[in-house]
């Protein structure tokens, strides 16, 4: 599903270039999930933008379902960005003046209408636990309950794949516990695929495949997949 062959990364700065990923190469089929671990600084969230369609590799090419996001002219590109991809970030970004149904509702406001939204809105917010809290704004939510709603956010478009970096990386232990829960049940029902980057090795233990990311090179732990 997923087709990661070669990629290379490195920004030009005027101390030279620098180089963050090279050789990064892997598959990930429907249903199945990586958590790439890694220290701060490694390039974690440098290979999820490349993902994610949001910032081209410097080499090496991405395919989701036979398709290169960096191959297809701009419009195209923001298309398969905002369908094809769920993001959650460390930090919810949600809009404080939004009630919880209006952002899980923003990813409508770009793209294709979808007059069917509404009521998936409704019933993801009830999978993931908050569908008590429709009306509430991000401010009269706890932490856990406001990356409950990202992560509702980022399925809201059915995409094919979801990138989460470090999604409990704000969260006090107990929601860090309760959200990892959540992706995991969602992984295995919904047969999501995910990658996941994170600097814990305790949330990352919970995805059935592992590997870690050092010296700008991907390492998958043996004995996966
Ligand atoms: N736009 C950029 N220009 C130059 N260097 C960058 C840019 N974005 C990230 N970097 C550098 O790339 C490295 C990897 O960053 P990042 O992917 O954010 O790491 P991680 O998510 O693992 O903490 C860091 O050293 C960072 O400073
Ligand atoms: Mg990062």
């Amino acid at each position: 599903m997923l087709q990661v062959e070669d990629i290379a990364k490195s920004y030009a700065t005027p101390g030279g270039d620098l180089r963050i990923l090279h050789g990064v190469t892997f598959r990930l089929e429907e249903g199945e999930a990586l958590a790439v671990m890694g220290p701060s600084g490694c390039g974690k969230s440098t290979l999820l933008q490349i993902l994610g369609a949001l910032e081209p590799p410097t080499g090496g090419s991405v395919a989701l379902d036979g398709v290169d996001p960096y191959k297809l002219p701009e419009p195209e590109q923001a298309l398969f960005r905002n369908t094809r991809v769920g993001f959650v970030f460390q930090d919810h970004s949600l809009l404080p003046q939004l009630t919880v149904v209006e952002n899980v509702l923003t990813p409508l406001l770009v793209g294709p209408r979808d007059p069917e939204a509404p009521a998936r809105a409704r019933r993801l917010l009830d999978e993931v636990g908050l569908s008590h809290r429709l009306r509430h704004r991000p401010g009269e939510l706890s932490g856990g309950e406001k990356q409950r709603v990202a992560i509702a956010r980022a399925l809201i478009r059915q995409p094919k794949l979801l990138l989460c970096d470090e999604p409990t990386g704000n969260l006090d232990q107990e929601s860090a516990t309760n959200v990892a829960a959540l992706l995991d049940q969602l992984q295995k029902e919904r047969r999501m695929s995910i990658v996941l980057v994170t600097h814990s090795s305790e949330l990352a233990a919970r995805f059935g495949r592992q590997a870690s990311l050092a010296g700008g090179v991907m390492t998958e732990s043996a004995g996966q997949q």
